[in-house]
């Protein structure tokens, strides 16, 4: 699992792959290192189906050193059409199993440390969910989500993203934050961390949503201060289909989307892969998604 090996190469890092889509599952097909010592770090929203998320995870992990995977909301759905009709909770045990298998490395296992240029850092995958605390501070959750709903921007995860144990995904996440928090407390505290979450950890990048009510299914409060907290040389995260990179608070956030087919410029033929470690500044991402006439972060991510 690379954790006490020396390391040449770079830490890459990428999201959204939604592999259910053939136009996206021929571009993972395509993704290669650069060499020998690279690590890929995965940021969520792999797909829906079990077979599809073992395809993807398992092409990837024979092809880089080590993979790093943290849920994104579309793997914890339980679509009808999966023959794996496991809810919540259990769902996601399921793919850490899967990942296990894969030799991908989840939130429950201990952190690796990348030791290459521009480490050594704890490379921590998270999962904390969300828990609505990112809607118009004027609502209540019950507002917010009428308002969503009269508006049609209501997540899918509604009717696909089961609490199960737990009462409310709010529950679920509530109890994820303590759980992550105890792990993050246990670290090694001298190193620096590349904290890799689905969701932005601060709610500032959801500024620019086209739908501000959405971005109640896109983050909490909880995380506001971790990249501070947890020393982060950088975060990773995906889910607002907006890759770029932004900072907050002098730490470096990376939005490292691949998104929907449609979401993406025909003639935009930058490399997926976007570089965390060794860093330079020339990786950093410009909004991709402004270009004319696309809408930005819209719709289920
Ligand atoms: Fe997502
Ligand atoms: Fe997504």
């Amino acid at each position: 699992m690379g954790d006490s090996k020396r390391t040449d190469g770079s830490l890459l890092a990428i999201s959204d792959l939604h592999v259910a889509y053939p136009e996206n599952r021929a571009l993972v097909e395509e993704l290669r290192p650069d060499g020998d010592g690279d690590w890929l770090l995965v940021a969520g929203d792999v797909g829906e189906r079990i077979s599809d998320i073992e395809w993807a995870l398992g092409l990837l992990s024979e092809r880089f050193e080590t993979v790093v995977w943290a849920p994104g909301n579309h793997e914890l759905w339980t679509p009808h059409h999966d023959p794996s009709q496991l809810r919540g909770d259990d769902r996601y045990r399921q793919l850490v199993q899967l990942c296990r298998r894969l030799g991908v490395i989840t939130p429950e296992d201990p952190y690796p440390v990348w030791r290459g240029e521009g480490g050594p850092v704890t490379v921590a995958p998270l999962f904390v969910l969300y828990d609505y605390t990112f809607r118009p501070a004027h609502l209540s959750r019950a507002e917010a989500l009428a308002m969503a709903r009269e508006s049609g921007v209501i997540c899918t995860d509604e009717f696909f993203l089961h609490p199960h144990p737990y009462p409310s995904r709010a529950d679920w996440c509530q109890a994820r934050l303590r759980e992550t928090e105890r792990l993050l407390d246990a670290r090694d505290h001298r190193l620096p961390t590349v904290l890799v979450n689905h969701f932005p950890l601060v709610r500032e990048p959801t500024d620019v949503l086209r739908h501000p009510l959405f971005a109640q299914w896109c983050g909490t409060e909880g995380t506001a201060d971790w990249h501070l907290r947890y020393r982060a040389a950088a975060v990773v995260y995906g889910h607002l289909h907006i890759p770029r990179t932004s900072w907050h608070d002098g730490v470096r956030f990376e939005e490292v989307s691949l998104g929907y087919p449609h979401e993406r410029h025909p003639r935009h033929r930058e490399r997926p892969l976007r570089r965390i470690l060794p860093y330079a500044r020339t990786d950093e991402s410009a909004d991709h998604s402004a270009c004319p006439g696309r809408p930005r972060g819209h719709g289920p991510t």
